[in-house]
């Protein structure tokens, strides 16, 4: 959603606003601004609708808008239609404060009419425009009073950025709800929605909470507590990222880097926790007794990252015998939750700001559940309000449709269930041993389903125009194919569906008629034969099959589907690593085949800031 990035230095500010936005692009945007304030021009405001390259062109790339202090902003239009006028920057009716943000002022209603009602005039239709008009009308020469006014009065979420045209030394950046991060640098400072923005210049950040104001200048920056402006003294955190991590390094989209590099991140998150031969988990603190005690496990989550809860019920329930209950985050928010202290929260997410599951986990946490959760973003809001985390080491991910981030979070579930399972004493030795070993061999398996690639690709080039697409599979390659089809319809834009195989003759074999593509995936070998079942009831009814198994039943599955692609065999619990790398590479090459913007899919946005 939104992307927000502010710069103060030496430097001039535009065309490094452009570079930060350019990072942020994956965020999913459909509008674009600056603002840049110079002595000589003073503040000056460009937007555009489009694509960044639109307004970098106007600007040209930077140089035609001078200053060395700015805000820069990607927009995702939730209240008024993507415009150039509805774009921020948003400024006050006298031009004098300009306004950056993400998130949504619940009550800009009530504000605007009753600025409307004091005179002022607004042109834009959004939400962000009060903010900018209501600090103009409360200056009254001193920003920072206007500042903590504004706040007080205004609901919702949000990360503010604000250039003052009368105070230019400075940017003001406040936060609730939303993602805002500071970067400190020598003679410079950053704020933006994300580190990648500015991580070319600087690894040293701060992380604002909700309630705090910092004011950034050249020469450092200092957070204040809202309402009263006590000066809070802020940790700097040092990150690790490579700036090359964010980077395409000669491939043509992120997406296809990312899902090359699952068995590095795979191996970086899995391999340093596990030593002799255990799994071990220093960051943890949950012991034991703490685990006989707990009734339930409540796995929250929005999107892939809900997929891969879906895939830890099964091997939680099968290693722990506890009870576990998947639920959607925005859902869970609403449902009068039965959570109690004896209630483990695992909370799913990438980048630790999705805001449903935040707010999911602020209920959760309310209602007495300790909170674990899983998160790749180090330092983001979901890590910092848990009561435990464990790290994926994905690295930085761009690509909207998520892939490698999903594959560590599968790693860091293994690694969960058999901690547990060692502390309930509910593994034996053997399977214990086994399945560490097993952990140990999946990267080098998942390298050999990334060399199959070609293969897909051809099965891709047959099937790239199909309108409509299913996904059949039981128990854990049911929720192998609930993945499997988002991946699909997030950057292919087809039509598809996951259903459980067993549930096909309850409504979906309807849909089925000659022609149409099932996806069956059959790597779950107790269950084969039943699967093998369903397709022969699709291929009756005309469907074009393409099979995914494990290599031992390859030959056999191939006299019932059309095609079938194939994945190493490995400890059944483990195999959604392997199987959902074909998932991923069929939905990339159709995408590409049908000439799709695969990393930055229409309307679609990585980090969903806003409800
Ligand atoms: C968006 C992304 C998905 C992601 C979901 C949850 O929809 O496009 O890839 O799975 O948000 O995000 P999270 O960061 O919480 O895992």
């Amino acid at each position: 959603m939104c992307g927000i990035v502010g710069f103060i230095g030496a430097e001039e500010a535009a065309p490094i606003l452009l570079d930060g936005l350019a990072r942020l692009e994956y965020r999913g945007y459909d509008s674009a601004g600056l603002a840049v304030y110079s002595p000589e021009d003073g503040l000056k405001v460009v937007k555009a609708k489009g694509r960044l390259r639109v307004l970098s062109d106007i600007v040209e790339g930077g140089k035609s808008i001078r200053g060395a202090v700015g805000l820069g902003h990607t927009r995702w239009a939730t209240h008024g239609e993507p415009s150039d006028v509805n774009a921020h920057p948003h400024v006050g009716m006298s031009g004098r404060v300009a306004v950056v943000h993400n998130g949504i002022i619940e009550n800009f209603a009530q504000i605007k009419e009753f600025l409307e009602s004091k005179g002022v005039r607004f042109v834009s239709q959004t939400d962000t425009e009060v903010v900018a008009q209501l600090l103009e009308y409360y200056y009254r020469g001193d920003i920072m009073e206007a500042v903590t006014k504004v706040l007080h009065r205004i609901e919702g979420a949000y990360a503010l950025g604000i250039l003052c045209a009368d105070c230019p030394d400075q940017l003001i950046a406040a936060r609730k709800d939303s993602p805002l991060i500071l970067g400190c640098g020598d003679g410079f400072s950053f704020l933006a929605s994300d580190v990648t923005a500015f991580l070319k210049y600087t690894r040293e950040v701060c992380y604002l909470e909700d309630g705090e104001i910092a004011v950034l200048t050249r020469e450092g920056i200092q957070v204040y507590s809202h309402p009263y402006l006590q000066p809070v003294e802020k940790e700097r955190h040092h990150v690790d990222w490579e700036v090359s991590a964010a980077e395409k390094g000669g491939y043509e989209h992120f997406m296809a880097k990312e899902i090359m590099e699952q068995p590095k991140a795979f191996r970086d998150t899995v391999f340093p926790r596990i030593q002799n031969g255990r799994v071990a988990l220093e960051e943890l603190r949950l012991s034991a007794s703490y685990l006989r005690e707990i009734d339930k496990i409540y796995i929250i989550a929005c999107g892939s990252s809900y997929h891969v809860g879906m895939v830890a019920k099964y091997i939680l329930e099968k290693l722990l015998r506890k009870p576990v209950e998947v639920t959607l985050a925005s859902e869970f928010r609403y449902c009068d939750p039965l959570v109690t202290h004896r209630t483990l929260c695992l909370v799913i997410s990438q980048s630790g700001e999705t805001i449903d599951t935040l707010a999911a986990l602020r209920e959760a946490k309310r209602l007495g559940g300790r909170i674990l959760s899983i998160v790749n973003v180090v330092g983001s809001s979901i890590a910092r309000e848990s009561d435990d985390v464990l790290y994926t080491w994905a690295g930085p991910e761009i690509a909207v449709a998520t892939t490698k981030a999903y594959s560590t979070q599968l790693a860091v579930i293994y690694l969960i269930a058999l901690r547990f399972a060692e502390l309930l004493d509910t593994i034996g030795a053997v399977e214990y041993a086994a399945l560490v070993e097993e952990l140990l061999t999946l990267p080098s398996k998942m390298e050999r389903v990334l060399e199959n690639r070609e293969a897909i690709q051809y099965y891709a080039s047959i099937y790239f125009n199909h309108e409509s697409i299913f996904f059949i599979g039981r128990n854990i390659d049911y929720a192998i194919g609930l993945e499997g089809s988002l991946k699909l319809k997030e950057i292919s834009y087809i039509h598809s569906e996951a259903y459980a195989a067993g549930e096909l003759k309850h409504g979906t074999i309807s849909l089925i008629q000659p022609g149409t593509l099932v996806v069956a995936l059959a790597s779950c070998v107790p269950l084969f034969d039943k699967l093998v079942s369903n397709v022969v009831e699709v291929k009756s009814r005309g469907a074009d099959v393409l099979g995914l198994t494990v290599e031992s039943r390859g030959e056999i599955f191939q006299k019932t589907v059309d095609h079938v692609i194939t994945v190493p065999d490995t400890h059944p619990m483990l195999l959604p690593s392997l199987d959902v790398i074909p998932m991923q590479l069929f939905a990339y090459y159709v995408a590409l085949m049908r000439g799709c913007d695969i990393d930055k899919p229409r309307n679609l946005a990585k980090s969903v800031t806003v409800e």
